[in-house]
């Protein structure tokens, strides 16, 4: 067995998540930039931020890593994986990464693949708001600035003032707004592995983008997941395939450098089962990640690798058959503004997770260990809980028992993960 040096790139609980699986592989030797406490657990954090291209390049070349995996999609919007070629790299290039970074160009990337999406208009001048807001009138208005946000950069409202002050706002600061029609339906994200071989969708999960319980509050960046999503039934499956995966593969791979990593598809189901896009992400969602990386059980780094050499259609691959459901802890005053450096309760890193059926474990994400040892917040998102077992009401029972012997001063979670797919809660009762 001879030993592989991994370099993953990032530092949230998606990464720790990512981390935990690929370690999972004994040939695994890992290597985080910049890493949070859990990846220092399972390999070397360096303090390299995710951003800085130099520094992650020259790291890269130090370690003479075998392979780079991207967590967060902003070093691939800069062109890490260009800049890092021929050394293998799970995540796209810039010029498909491009379909995160700008909205504009997904929606343009989307026509020319014969993608059903939302219909919009780019709103340049802010004289053409009002026509823009007409145009869509009779159902909540859909606005979005046209930069990496966070997922944080969308008003939804029906309060036309609230929209119309947004879209001028977003022209005055980033010169441009998106404004596009409103889909009814039920949200579900598809993690799709792709290179120039093929493609291969992991199961389909569902995010929790509102703070609030019953969806209310503002957009977050994910506040619990649950993997399956039942909403996206066999015949679900089979449209969103066709119609979106199937035409999205052969557009990304028919370009000089192919896609290579995952794909994230934001989707919409109508009530009629049709599924449309809502948005391109060019990495794995976070919380997504926490309930999908595990059904990779083994087998991560052998996925990862072969995506990064085109090979995924000549590897067989087995999913584990298993349900997930995390709940993210997160800080007093997120998504608003967040306060930090407060002590976290309960939490102990003695050892490593493990992340198998039966099981609950932590995902650190705004954690940082002090001089003294002690584990304090240091983002909006501190950490989540993740649950695995034979059904969703199983893992979410295991991950609300292990959340409760957690604490930290104002911190706040929803206590309804999982509600849409018939999970209960005693907590909400
Ligand atoms: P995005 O950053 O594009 O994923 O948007 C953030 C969130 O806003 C999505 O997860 C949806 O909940 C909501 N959203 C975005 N676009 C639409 C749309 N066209 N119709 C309804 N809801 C939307
Ligand atoms: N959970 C949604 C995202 O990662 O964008």
């Amino acid at each position: 067995m001879e030993a592989v040096t991994v370099l993953l790139i990032g530092s949230g609980g998606r990464e720790h998540a990512m981390a935990l699986a690929l370690c999972r592989d004994p040939r695994v030797v890992l290597h985080t930039a910049p890493g949070n406490p859990g990846t220092a657990q399972l390999g070397t954090n360096h303090a390299v931020g995710a951003s800085d291209l130099d520094g992650l390049l020259a790291l890269a070349e130090a370690l003479s890593a075998d392979l780079v995996v991207v967590g967060p999609e902003a070093p691939l919007c800069e062109g890490l994986a260009d800049a890092l070629s021929p050394r293998p790299c799970f995540g796209p290039v810039k010029a498909h990464a491009m379909l995160e970074g700008s909205k504009a160009f997904a929606k343009l990337t989307m026509e020319a693949a014969g993608v059903p999406t939302a219909s919009h208009r780019m709103v340049r001048r802010t004289s053409d708001i009002e026509d823009a807001l007409d145009a869509f009138s009779g159902a909540p208005w859909v606005i979005k600035r046209d930069v990496l946000a966070g997922g944080k950069g969308v008003l939804v409202t029906d309060d036309r003032d609230k929209a119309e002050a947004f879209a001028m706002s977003a022209i005055a600061t980033d010169g441009e707004v998106l404004i596009e029609a409103f889909l009814e339906g039920e949200e579900a994200s598809m993690l799709v592995l792709m290179d120039a071989s093929g493609y291969r969708c992991l199961p389909a999960s569902q995010d929790h983008k509102r703070v609030g319980e019953h969806d209310e509050g503002p957009n977050t960046g994910g506040m619990g997941a649950y993997c399956p999503a039942p909403v996206v039934t066999k015949a679900v499956q089979k449209k969103i395939e066709s119609r979106i995966v199937k035409p999205m593969h052969a557009h990304l791979t028919s370009t000089e450098v192919p896609y290579r990593g995952v794909l994230f598809v934001g989707l919409m189901i109508d009530g009629h089962g049709d599924p449309y896009v809502v948005e391109f992400n060019v990495r794995f969602g976070d919380p997504e990640c926490q309930v999908t990386m595990p059904l990779l059980g083994d087998d991560a780094y052998t996925w990862f690798e072969a995506v990064s050499r085109d090979e995924l259609a000549s590897v067989d691959l087995h999913l584990v058959d298993a349900s997930l459901l995390t709940v993210v802890l997160a800080s007093e005053g997120y998504p608003s503004s967040a306060v930090t450096g407060r002590p976290i309760d309960g939490l102990s890193l003695s050892s490593p997770p493990t992340t198998t059926l039966g099981s609950a474990w932590v995902n650190l994400a705004g954690v940082r260990t002090e001089d003294n040892g002690r584990l304090t917040s240091s983002g909006g998102r501190v950490l989540s809980v993740t649950g695995m077992a034979e059904s969703l009401q199983e893992a979410a029972d295991l991950a609300y028992a292990r959340l409760s012997s957690l604490s930290l001063l104002g911190g706040h979670h929803r206590r309804d993960i999982g509600a849409r797919a018939g999970v209960t809660h005693p907590e909400m009762e």
